[in-house]
């Protein structure tokens, strides 16, 4: 079994392999191909992935090349993970936003619609080749804003491209955790967009305990995302959001505190990660032992600004690692080896929410086993959540006509309709702003 990544030489790769290297089942993947066009970054991730190999006698072979066809032919899965525009495009998209006022961030707001402009041509490129070189291949999209890339892929492979994201997990464990319930056992009743969704129902043995943390204030203090909202909130809800839900249910205060920062997030990580390559370039020292201190400190420092702004305190250590790799390992084996799971993922809607065309993409329990992910029945989204999902398909739907017709009109519709930025005029200087920084923005006239 061949797995193929894209965005090979980036700093998660190690996660993923980490992963790989604890299946020792029959149909495990046996190849990693790495495609990266930066010849160093795949030297840097390739030395990890060899020291973590080390002693492990069925571990999957490794190769890397910066020629992406080749990468891609006779993949069985393709895993695309790639940041276009790399940590200084992260942190421009934070920095322009924020200077007008509004959340600059990854894959929420203005940011977000910035990313996805770059993103999606970047991405469906990588889907036409996959459907011309590799057509059977099952494809698994970590790129962000996952939802919104991973439909945008759609259109091209159809239901063989399937999103993931760690937060929906993260947010059912946690709530399991603090009810006393297995998480293994726990069917998460979470629905919504990708990092715009809620947990409205946690069923052990049909038996629904969500109404049981809601009511028990303790409880709810006693996980992330119960001290970010806070009890009332939750209680407002009847539900749980995942944590992303924080940009838009306290804005001013996010944005306030981004502003403060003596770093947005993504400059934090361009400085740090630019150390660390640099640092597992040199023969002398271990490049796993570096790149361990380096996502020991991303995993502690995430959200910290929200956190602080809530007065959320720290991270717990059971959260600290998030569980992509895991994600993306279920999915594999479920659909490599017929072996029935639910897992919340990225896929089209099919009549899932009845709010939203069959095409549109949606982040929700599914089925899956060899013939791919298969969407759960659902009940209808919340009155409250059904405003937020509908505004924000609507933008990732312009960010998709901007990206295949090159209308600026549609980029600044895109920025215009969203929930989080409050004027046309604002909308319009961002795109000048964004196009004014990013060259991967050029084809948009
Ligand atoms: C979570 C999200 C991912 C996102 C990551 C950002 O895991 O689900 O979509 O990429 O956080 O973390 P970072 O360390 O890059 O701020
Ligand atoms: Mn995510």
């Amino acid at each position: 079994m061949r797995l193929t990544i894209v965005g090979g030489g980036g700093f998660r790769v190690p996660l993923v392999y980490g992963a790989l290297l604890t299946d020792h089942a029959e149909g495990r993947v046996t190849e990693v191909v790495l495609h990266d066009p930066d010849d160093r970054r795949l030297r840097a991730v390739s030395r990890v992935l060899a020291e973590q190999a080390a002693g492990v006698p069925d571990a999957p072979r490794v190769s890397a090349t910066t020629d992406l066809d080749e990468a891609l032919r006779g993949a069985d899965f393709v895993f695309s993970a790639i940041r276009v525009g790399g940590l200084q495009g992260r942190a421009d998209d934070e920095r322009v936003a924020l200077a007008e006022g509004v959340l600059g961030q990854e894959t929420v707001g203005a940011g977000g619609i910035a990313y996805g402009l770059r993103t999606v041509p970047v991405a469906v490129d990588i889907a036409r080749r996959v459907a011309r070189l590799a057509p059977d291949a099952w494809v698994i999209n970590f790129t962000n804003p996952a939802g919104l890339v991973t439909e945008a892929m759609s259109r091209h492979l159809g239901d063989r491209v399937i999103g993931i994201c760690d937060s929906p997990v993260g947010l059912g464990r946690r709530i399991a955790r603090v009810l006393g319930a297995d998480p293994g056992r726990a069917f998460v009743d979470y629905v919504g967009l990708n990092h715009l969704g809620w947990v409205r129902g946690l069923r052990v043995a049909g038996r629904d305990e969500l109404p049981r943390l809601l009511a028990d204030p303790a409880l709810l203090g006693s996980f992330e995302e119960g001290r970010l909202f806070g009890a009332d909130w939750l209680r407002s809800l009847g539900a749980v959001p995942n944590e992303y839900l924080h940009y838009y249910y306290f804005n001013r205060e996010t944005v306030r505190a981004y502003q403060e920062a003596g770093q947005t997030r993504g400059a934090f990580l361009r400085d740090q990660q630019a150390r660390f390559y640099e640092r597992a370039g040199d023969p002398g020292g271990s490049a796993l032992r570096a790149w361990d201190r380096t996502r020991a400190e991303r995993e502690a420092t995430y959200m910290s600004e929200n956190r602080e702004s809530a007065g959320a305190g720290e991270r717990e250590a059971d959260d600290l690692s998030g569980g992509y790799e895991k994600v993306a390992l279920a999915l594999m084996r479920a659909i490599a080896r017929d072996e029935r799971a639910t897992l919340i993922l990225n896929v089209r809607n099919r009549s899932t929410l009845s709010v939203l065309d069959a095409d549109a993409v949606v982040e929700v329990p599914c089925l899956v086993d060899a013939s791919g992910a298969h969407p759960l029945a659902a009940d209808p989204l919340p009155g409250h959540a059904t405003g937020l999902v509908c505004a924000v398909k609507a933008v990732d739907r312009e960010v998709l006509a901007a990206a295949e017709s090159g209308s600026r009109a549609s980029a600044v519709a895109a920025f215009a309709l969203h929930p989080l930025v409050d004027s046309v005029t604002v909308a319009r200087r961002l795109l000048e702003g964004y196009t004014a920084v990013h060259p991967g923005l050029a084809y948009l006239r």
